[in-house]
């Protein structure tokens, strides 16, 4: 299974957002991820379509990995995928018909992925298992970058780890170099990292030392 690193934008520098982009992309990460908030869904706002595109004008080599923390995803996932998100996860707690929001998102030419509030019991994904190509446990509540990781959401790791070996399995919240390794051993393989990445003033090197950590145990 690829292991993969993914800086968070909502942690980047605001007045330099290009240079910031470019930043991440040049450390060797494998996509940007971009959250989306509504403040229904989570106690505040950030980015919106507009963000995506010029991501994909900025870089567009670099993979585009959208995060919709919102209420009604279905009112807006035409409008990320037009902007060009590649990926997009919705909340498996938002207020609409999962089944056909994923099969739309496939049908724009967009890998559905499916996420998991550190409340919501991971067994509410079983019906959606295989209709998605990402999996994304949240290690930290929904709403802002720099918290600390909940370490008591890594069991749901492996059980999905366990019912679906081939999926992607993502962890977002609170990652750095001593809690990857820990959703790794539970058996994550995508890793959301964004206070920790952007505030490093060297991000390549950070990232080489993630993937030195992750390529040192037997996972
Ligand atoms: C939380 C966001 C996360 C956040 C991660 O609402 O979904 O993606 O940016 O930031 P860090 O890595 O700082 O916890
Ligand atoms: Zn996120």
């Amino acid at each position: 299974m690829k292991f993969e690193i993914l800086p968070s934008f909502l942690a980047a520098d605001l007045g330099r957002l290009a240079d910031e982009l470019r930043r991440a992309e040049a450390s060797g990460a494998d996509a940007i991820h971009i959250d989306i908030m509504d403040p229904h869904f989570v106690p505040n706002m950030s980015f919106g379509p507009s963000v995506v595109d010029f991501c994909r004008k900025t870089c567009p080599a670099f993979y585009r990995n959208v995060h919709l923390m919102m209420s009604r995803p279905d009112l807006y996932i035409g409008k990320f995928a037009a902007a060009g998100a590649q990926t997009i996860q919705v909340h498996v707690e938002a207020d609409c018909d999962l089944h056909v929001e994923l099969k739309r998102i496939k049908s724009l030419g967009v890998k559905p992925a499916i996420v998991l509030n550190p409340e919501t019991d991971v067994e509410i994904l079983r019906p959606y298992l295989g209709e998605i190509d990402e999996a994304l446990v949240m290690t930290v509540h929904p709403g802002y970058g720099g918290q600390s990781f909940i370490a008591e959401c890594l069991p749901k790791v492996a059980w999905l780890r366990e019912k679906c070996p081939g999926l992607d399995i993502m962890i977002d919240g609170g990652g750095n170099a001593e809690t990857i390794p820990l959703a790794a051993k539970a058996g994550a393989n995508q890793f959301v990292a964004g206070s920790y990445l952007f505030g490093k003033s060297d991000m390549r090197a950070a990232v080489e030392d993630l993937r030195k950590r992750l390529a040192s145990e037997p996972f």
